[in-house]
């Protein structure tokens, strides 16, 4: 099959590669001209495991181009994804100008039917917004041409985008009971046929149903993130290590394992403006959710909550301090530093006056851009801010070592090493990654985020 995907970010570029690596043939269009031109030179936007090779093969056999030209993205296919940002207003509504630019480009450029499919987080309604840009630029040119709007929201996480896009537990396709609607769903299915080998992944249902799903999806996550990290904060007060906790709760096959870590607080591009936007058309509909509200609110202080453990040691006052920080990213597997716990905590630090070293795998370039817009009003302060090519290196000299993402190669350091290295034997772990009994062998004082029942 032919498909375009509109705007080429981790969404867009990840869709497109996949559904290209089954053999369709894939236009992905970005307004961003410097994007589509790396690209189209080999070059990667983004680090997301296994993507570069998708990518590259695929480019190679001519299933897969990269162009900013509306008019030909549009003629391309039947079927035109929509998958630009939803980020969130001055209000934390979701911002939907992208989604609206992209389907007037749809509507000012189509000559035959299109399947307009909403990959984007869009709220409850947004479907129904797209089909009315979509008829406004029709009837501007005079033209009467069928079309569908359907909703496909994606479920993949960074860092194993592929992966979930590859296998994914569930397809919803939201589709209006039209013929035109049906249409869109029979080239959905054909598209989608391939995931559905050994069982039927594909969920069916009404659009506003569809759309409301992902956002339900994504507050259900956030939701058990932040009751692990109030419990947490608890565990700390009485003396309960919160990992067994999370062991002994994850083993009922009713509560499961995943998405019960407690740690430095949700990040990314996703859950924070997610709940937050479901929370406004929650609030608009009258009907507040005074459960997401408290997720929220848990989620913001969930950040402070390592800093605070840096005050108890240290004071507020951290002149002539010096911390080393492990992990940059929101998350391993991923470069992106969209709402990263990292960027509030070293802002934190540097404007106390503490230097801070810092090392992360992939995402120092964007942790140093991320970092400057941060502290542009005292540009000064990122003079004592650098990043280091190994952990180690962070550590030297340094008052405390500061886990924030858990990286696999910051999984088992060589303890005996980190302890010399630092100057005091301080490991604060926003991320619960080690053991506490090896911590305690090897001298070093350790403070993980509800574990404190050896401190
Ligand atoms: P992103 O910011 O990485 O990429 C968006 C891309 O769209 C950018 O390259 C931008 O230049 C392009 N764009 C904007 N307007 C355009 C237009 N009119 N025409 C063509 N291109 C345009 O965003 P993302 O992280 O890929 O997220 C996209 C959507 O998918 C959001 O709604 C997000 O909530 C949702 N989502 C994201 C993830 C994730 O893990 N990042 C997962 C599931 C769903
Ligand atoms: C999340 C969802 O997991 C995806 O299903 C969804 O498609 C995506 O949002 C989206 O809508 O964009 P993502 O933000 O990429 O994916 O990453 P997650 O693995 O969900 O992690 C989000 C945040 O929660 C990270 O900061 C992570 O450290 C934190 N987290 C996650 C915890 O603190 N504890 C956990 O147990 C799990």
């Amino acid at each position: 099959m032919n498909v375009t995907i509109i705007g080429t970010g981790y969404v867009g570029l990840v869709t497109g590669a996949c559904l290209a690596e089954l053999g369709n043939n894939v236009f992905c269009l970005d307004v961003d001209q410097a994007k589509i031109h790396l690209l189209n030179a080999g070059g990667m936007p983004i680090h997301e495991p296994g993507l570069e090779e998708i990518i590259a093969r695929n480019v190679e056999e001519g299933r897969l181009v990269f162009s900013s030209d509306p008019a030909a993205a549009t003629a391309f296919a039947d079927v035109q994804f929509i998958a630009v940002g939803t980020p969130p207003d001055e209000d934390g509504a979701a911002d939907l100008q992208y989604v609206l630019a992209a389907a007037r480009s749809i509507g000012r450029h189509m000559q035959g039917f299109k399947a307009v499919v909403d990959k984007s987080t869009v709220p409850v309604g947004t479907a129904e917004k797209v089909a009315a840009a979509i008829r406004e630029e029709l009837a501007a040119r005079g033209a009467d041409i069928e079309f569908a709007v359907a909703s496909n929201p994606e479920f993949l996480k960074e860092g194993a985008a592929v992966e979930d896009f590859m296998r994914p537990d569930r397809i919803v396709l939201g589709v209006d009971e039209t013929p035109a609607g049906e249409r869109a769903l029979a080239l959905l299915r054909e598209l989608y046929r391939p995931f559905n080998r050994n069982h039927e992944r594909t969920r069916v249902m009404d659009v506003r149903s569809a759309e409301f799903t992902k956002y339900a999806a994504n507050a259900m996550l956030a939701t058990r993130i932040s009751f692990m990290n109030e419990l947490a904060n608890l565990a700390d007060r009485v003396g309960a290590d919160i990992e067994l906790v999370r062991q002994g709760i994850g083993s009922d096959p009713r509560i499961g394992y995943s998405f019960l870590y407690a740690g430095t607080g949700y990040g990314g591009s996703c859950f924070p403006k997610d709940v937050d936007a479901l929370c406004r058309t929650a609030s608009e509909n009258g009907h507040g959710l005074q459960i997401l509200d408290a997720v929220q609110r848990v989620n913001q202080a969930q950040k402070k909550v390592l800093l605070e453990k840096v005050w108890a040691q240290f004071g507020r006052r951290l002149a002539g301090r010096s911390f080393a920080v492990w992990g940059l990213a929101f998350k391993p597997g991923t470069d992106d530093m969209r709402e990263a716990p990292s960027r509030s905590i070293i802002e934190a630090l540097l404007r106390a006056g503490a230097t801070v070293r810092a090392h992360d795998p992939v995402a120092q370039e964007q942790a140093a851009r991320a970092l400057a817009g941060d502290l542009a009003d005292h540009p000064e302060l990122l003079r004592n801010l650098t990043f280091v090519p190994k952990p180690l290196d962070a550590a030297q000299g340094a008052d405390a070592l500061i886990v924030l993402t858990e990286w696999k190669s910051y999984k088992s350091p060589n303890l005996r090493a980190l302890r010399e290295a630092l100057r005091s034997p301080l490991v604060l772990d926003g991320r619960n990654i080690y053991d506490l009994h090896a911590m305690a062998a090897a001298g070093l004082t350790y403070l993980g985020i509800g574990r404190n029942n050896l401190a």
